[in-house]
């Protein structure tokens, strides 16, 4: 989606189901495809990591940033799930299905996001943004 607004103090309801032989789906804010303040991307079956990882990171000038890594990964393949990104200003915080969340940093300092991207191995079934 381009040409949307999400402003500092903003959030992102975004609900679905993730495939039953899910690899991967990943939620992107920024400006463009190029320019991410925000790639979450929830990761089932990662090369690099032996259990389902939560990879964060943002994109500048087409090239990725340094990536954060949480797990655990609470999300599960063939299930439904729901997730609230929520857009601070300094830093955007994700609330998990456990109800745990996590942050990661608004390291461009981007106040208005104006491009959202959702993809991967989910069906989505809801879109909310306040
Ligand atoms: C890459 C992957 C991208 C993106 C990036 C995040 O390895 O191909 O899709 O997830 O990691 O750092």
């Amino acid at each position: 989606m381009k040409n949307v607004l999400l402003r500092a103090g903003d959030q992102l309801k975004v609900q679905g189901k993730i495939h039953a032989d899910a690899q991967r789906f990943q939620i992107d804010l920024g400006s463009s495809s190029s320019e991410l303040a925000l790639h979450f991307n929830p990761r089932f079956h990662d090369d690099n990591a032996d259990t389902p990882v939560l990879v964060c990171n943002s994109r500048s000038g087409d090239l990725w940033d340094q990536e954060q890594r949480d797990t655990p990964n609470p999300f599960q393949p063939g299930s439904t799930f729901k997730v609230v990104v929520k857009h601070t200003g300094k830093l955007f915080e994700v609330k998990l299905p456990d109800g745990q969340a996590i942050e990661f940093p608004n390291r461009q300092g981007v106040e208005d996001i104006s491009y959202i991207r959702i993809k991967g191995d989910i069906s989505l079934t809801s879109f909310k943004m306040h």
